[in-house]
């Protein structure tokens, strides 16, 4: 049973799996590559190393399209070294908030001290359109969960660094910011819950990041977060969404977001 084992142990374990598959023994940072940021890891630095996240302890086979299913080590022009995670398990997937945090904490155990999120989602300001990033501010969680266990009130003011966010508006100073919210899914929202999100001070919508930069916050890492546009929210776009044109978005503005992500890790 899960919850007979201690998180962080299974964490640490990950972490000296990938130690010694990579050949890397400390990563500086890691990235979570999302639907349509997924060619940012080709471009970051030379790839030193590839696993099969299901070869790595706590990881399952990634169970979105638009995933890859991949650990890499990549060895940046500076000498520092990235862990890019391209499994990212999903609040909606049912396998408990442990397993969501588990790529986040696998990372801090093999020393990274900055976390970068990135997601596909939609938008709730009609002056993005589909392929727009944007830099997450903050954010609202709506799952009713929290990977912290037992007593551990930690603070969550400047979750989404300021300085992060100024080196990033630095390499694009036209990169707007704004609220995400996650919601639990694998549904999408309902125009009302759009609405709602909206009066809450929600800008982005979305079903990731937010019980996953809780728990870089609680490791103690600094963390930047991005989402890709792929669309505007139920209600706010009149068409009916679909997984099919997230899809299609990420895949058209891949080339452009990477870039840019690529840009601002360099400059970190
Ligand atoms: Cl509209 N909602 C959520 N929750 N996730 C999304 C999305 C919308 N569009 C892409 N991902």
């Amino acid at each position: 049973d899960d919850r007979a084992a201690d998180p962080f142990e299974v964490a640490r374990t990950a972490a000296a799996e990938i130690a010694e598959k990579t050949g890397v023994a400390r990563h500086d940072i890691a990235l979570t590559l999302g639907s349509g940021w997924a060619k940012a890891a080709d471009l970051i630095g030379e790839t030193v190393a590839e696993v099969p996240a299901t070869e790595i302890t706590g990881f399952s086979a990634s169970a979105v399209v638009g995933h890859t299913g991949s650990i890499r080590s990549i060895a940046l022009p500076s000498g520092k070294h990235a862990l890019v995670i391209g499994a990212r398990t999903h609040y909606y997937e049912g396998h408990g908030v442990r397993r969501v945090v588990h790529s986040v904490r696998t990372a801090a155990a093999t020393g990274a001290d900055t976390m970068i999120l990135t997601n596909g989602a939609g938008g709730i300001r009609e002056t993005w359109t589909p392929g727009t990033p944007v830099l997450i501010s903050d954010h609202i969680n709506l799952t009713a969960d929290s990977p912290l266990e037992g007593a551990t009130f930690i603070d969550l003011t400047d979750l989404y660094s300021a300085r992060l966010r100024e080196i990033a508006r630095g390499i694009d100073p036209t990169l707007d910011e704004g609220v995400y919210t996650q919601f639990r899914g694998p549904h999408y929202e309902t125009p009302a819950e759009v609405q709602m999100a909206k009066a809450m001070g929600g800008h982005i919508v979305g079903m990731s990041t937010a019980l996953e930069a809780i728990a870089a916050r609680q490791a103690g890492m600094e963390v930047l977060g991005m989402s890709l546009i792929t669309n505007l929210a139920a209600g706010i776009q009149k068409t009916p969404l679909s997984h099919a044109e997230v899809l299609e978005a990420g895949r058209d503005a891949e080339a452009g977001i990477s870039a840019l992500l690529a840009r601002i890790v360099a400059a970190l």
